[in-house]
Order: C-alpha cells, then sequence, then structure tokens
C-alpha cells in the first residue's frame, strides 16, 4: 500500500487570509493589465505565482535569526553557512549573493566571452539573460522529450548529449566556457535530470575540458526523483544523492529561495580557486563584501539552517508528495497538465486547455488570469511572454511549451487548499470555449513578464 505523504511539522503560528468576491478581481485584475505579477498580494486567496521566498520558515529558522552577527565583515553566521554548504554540498567556496541571479551575474561576467556560445538543458529567463548580456549565446541541448508535454519520460532534464557534442565539434571548445546544467528544469515543468545523464555529460566535458556550472535551484528535490525512479539510488539518502550531484560539477549558481527554505538570498559556490578570487573581488561591485554579498548575518544563519532541514527525506517527501497530489487531482479531471509531475509545482498546458487561442494572443496569460477571477488563485505564465523575443530578429520566441505554472510554496499551504484549487481549474475548464485571447498593451525591455500589460479582445 502506498504511504501516506502527510508532513513532518505541525502548525505554530497562522497567517489569516482575506476572501475577495468575483466583482472585485475582476476589477483588481484589469488594474494589473492582467498580469498577475502586478496584482497586490493582499487581494490573492491562495498564492501560487511563485514557490521563490515563500516558503514557510521552521521555528529553529526563526531562532537562527535572532544569532544574526551583523558585522560589515566576518559576520559568524557566513562562516556557519559556508561550512553548511561544504557538508552538504562537498563546494569547496563560497560568495554570497542577495539572490540566484546575483550569483548567475558574477558567473556569466566571469566565464563569458563575447562570440561564446553557452548549452544548457532549457534556458532559464535570468540565467539566459545574464548569459546574453556577458556577450554569449545560449542553445538549448535538453533531451527532445522536454518540450513535449505529454511525453512521460521519467527524466526530461537530460542532456541529448548527441547534440551537445556535434555543437563542441560545430563551434569549438574553446567557444564553450561551460554547460548551463540544471537541476530541476523550471521551464519543462520542474523535471530532474539523472545521474546517470549526468555522469555521462561530466565524461563529456571532461574529454572537452569543459566546465559544469549548476544551477541548483532545486538540486533536493531532483535528487527525490533521482531515489524515487532511477535504478540504484532506491537505498541511498536524498542528502547523499544531492551531494553526488554536486560532486560532479565544478561549481554552482543558488537561488536559496527555493529549496533551501528561505524568504532571501543566494550564493555562487566554486571549486577552482582564481574563479573564487574574482568572483570575490566582483561580488564587492555588485552586492557586498564577499562575507555577506547582500545578505544580513541573520537571513545567512537562516540559509544554514534551511539548507540542513531541505536535504531530510521526510521533508522532500512531503513537499513533493502535495505537489503529486494536486497534480494527480487535476489529471483525473483530465485537465492537460505536464506529464510527469513536476515537483515544485503543477504546469498547465495552455495550448490544449485554450486550444482555439493562437500562441501570440497569450493562452498561458489569458489562463492565469481566468483562474484569478474564478477564485483569487494566483499562478504565473510560463510560455510565449516569458520566453521574449529573439535577439537577432525582434520576433517573439515561440516555445513549444506554452504553460500556466501552479507553483507550491513549501511548509505553507494545506491539503483542502489544493482541493480549492484544482475545483477552480476545473470550473474554469468547463467554460474554457468562451474565453478569448488578450494583445499586449505595454512591454517592457527585460524580462517582459514581470511587467507587461494586456487587454482582452
Ligand atoms: N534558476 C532557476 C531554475 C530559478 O527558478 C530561478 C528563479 C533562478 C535561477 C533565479 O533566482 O529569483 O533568486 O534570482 N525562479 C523564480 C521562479 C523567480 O518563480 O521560478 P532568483
Amino acid at each position: 500500500m502506498k504511504k501516506s505523504w502527510a508532513e513532518p511539522y505541525k502548525i505554530k503560528m497562522v497567517e489569516p487570509l482575506y476572501m475577495t468576491n468575483y466583482d472585485e478581481r475582476k476589477k483588481f485584475i484589469e488594474d494589473a493589465g492582467y498580469n498577475t505579477f502586478l496584482l497586490k498580494s493582499k487581494d490573492v486567496y491562495i498564492d501560487l505565482l511563485t514557490d521563490s521566498g515563500t516558503s514557510a520558515m521552521s521555528d529553529r529558522q526563526w531562532a537562527g535569526l535572532m544569532l544574526g552577527d551583523e558585522a560589515y565583515a566576518g559576520s559568524e553566521n557566513f562562516f556557519h553557512l559556508e561550512e553548511t554548504i561544504q557538508k552538504y554540498y562537498g563546494y569547496k567556496y563560497v560568495v554570497p549573493t542577495h539572490q540566484g541571479r546575483g550569483a548567475e551575474h558574477l558567473i556569466s561576467q566571469i566565464l563569458i566571452k563575447d562570440g561564446d556560445y553557452v548549452p544548457g538543458n532549457m534556458y532559464f529567463t535570468t540565467t539566459r539573460l545574464h548569459q546574453e548580456l556577458a556577450g554569449g549565446t545560449f542553445v538549448d541541448v535538453i533531451t527532445p522529450e522536454a518540450h513535449d508535454a505529454e511525453s512521460e519520460f521519467k527524466f526530461k532534464g537530460n542532456f541529448d548529449l548527441e547534440k551537445l557534442e556535434q555543437l563542441i565539434i560545430e563551434k569549438g571548445a574553446n567557444r564553450i566556457p561551460y554547460i548551463s546544467m540544471a537541476t530541476t528544469v523550471n521551464m519543462a515543468g520542474g523535471q530532474p535530470i539523472s545521474l546517470g545523464n549526468l555522469k555521462a555529460l561530466r565524461a563529456l566535458t571532461n574529454k572537452y575540458g569543459i566546465k559544469i556550472i549548476h544551477d541548483m535551484t532545486r538540486v533536493a528535490e531532483n535528487a527525490y526523483r533521482i531515489q524515487q525512479y532511477e535504478e540504484g539510488f532506491e537505498h541511498k539518502s536524498v542528502a547523499e544523492i544531492v551531494f553526488e550531484i554536486c560532486s560532479l560539477t565544478d561549481g554552482a549558481t543558488m537561488s536559496s529561495k527555493k529549496d533551501a527554505l528561505v524568504s532571501i538570498g543566494g550564493f555562487l559556490a566554486l571549486n577552482d580557486y582564481e574563479d573564487f578570487e574574482e568572483a570575490r573581488n566582483l561580488v564587492v561591485v555588485y552586492e557586498g563584501l564577499h562575507t555577506y554579498g547582500g545578505m544580513a548575518g541573520r537571513d545567512m544563519e537562516a540559509l544554514a539552517i534551511g539548507i540542513t532541514e531541505s536535504v531530510q527525506d521526510n521533508h522532500i517527501r512531503a513537499r513533493v508528495g502535495q505537489v503529486e497530489y494536486l497534480g494527480e487531482k487535476l489529471l483525473n479531471a483530465g485537465i492537460p497538465i505536464v506529464k510527469p509531475i513536476g515537483t515544485h509545482g503543477i504546469f498547465i498546458d495552455a495550448k490544449k486547455f485554450l486550444p482555439h487561442i493562437a500562441q501570440d494572443k497569450f493562452p498561458a496569460q489569458t489562463l492565469a488570469a481566468e483562474l484569478y477571477l474564478d477564485s483569487g488563485v494566483r499562478a504565473m505564465e510560463r510560455g510565449i511572454v516569458s520566453a521574449g523575443r529573439n535577439k537577432e530578429t525582434g520576433d517573439h520566441n515561440y516555445p513549444e511549451l506554452e504553460l500556466v505554472r501552479l507553483t507550491i510554496p513549501r511548509r505553507v499551504y494545506t491539503q483542502a487548499h489544493m482541493d480549492v484549487v484544482a475545483e477552480s481549474v476545473i470550473s474554469v475548464f468547463n467554460r474554457r470555449t468562451e474565453i478569448k485571447g488578450m494583445e499586449m498593451t505595454y512591454e517592457p525591455t527585460y524580462l517582459r513578464f514581470f511587467q507587461a500589460k494586456f487587454k482582452k479582445l
């Protein structure tokens, strides 16, 4: 019999939520230009915009905040954080940053030269932008199954190693400063890479002398999928698998706001001393001194404790169990979602949900707005708006995947909240034929999905 994923904690403090009515929501979403990023959080009932910085901290983490050593230089909490990263992830050197993109900025500036290529297992918005700003071109070399919402391949985060090797031969290894390897792949629907594929990637990159930089934002969730699905790992702990993943890479960027259970923070971790020296120097220009990099001492303490909690088997099983609970409810109701179910959220296939809306009329953006209108549940577009424009032609990028992400914060909502979300998605699905697309009325230059505005057609 399948064992329940019930939470390994109980609730000590609650935050009241306010319910809105349909007429209020109609006004709020119109005022927000039909972009859920522009809603006020007080007008949201269940907030599934992101799992970033939205998790609940434990009593230990809150207690850790009181141990903040707010010295400008050499804070005690930095050394605790450094020690924790070395222990659980195995990287030698640590540079704290205010969040993940701070680390992406540093590593891109340090390793990428104008005209370089950066291959990766699908792009992430901020990661790719920093690679481009440094003069690089991102090349997607993820396994083809990742672009197919229907494929039930268990490791859609894998690299297509043949495609990668062709690219290396074509462009020359000296034009490829590193491989951008993410655990799990957010834009593919929270899909994991297997250790087998990562080992083969390591062998290939060793052959050509190319580094692997690991976007380890959701590494524990990826490790859990390896434990569940990859042969030979069923008896290893998540912590052991996390360590092994990291050991196959040369460095990492981390947005601690996800896996690591804190509201803010990140870091760049490296094994190469020279790269570290450069990062430690550059961080003082953009983030802060190298022993805080934009984080308060108390936040580094909460992060050190959060890392320890994030790799516990009980924690990760309940976390992913809750996401699967919602995913299975939607699948049972015939809602088209990306399969297999992702580890940090459910990704609704908007092309299938609203097949009558052309991609340049923003089906996923439309669906996210409709969901808010229906119930006050806030989701996020992950499709043509997020994909931005082609650097050369200026036309929209048209990604295969046109998705709405229901992202589940860690340790925050209950099973009953998941039921409400499922009911709302099903109710919008039942009246899907009445829904019309939108046009964009305002488009910012960078990462347009955050601030773009729309109107209904
Ligand atoms: N890499 C991945 C895979 C991410 O999901 C994110 C952030 C980042 C890097 C950047 O980190 O936000 O701390 O600067 N993802 C958030 C999300 C924003 O909602 O998926 P950051």
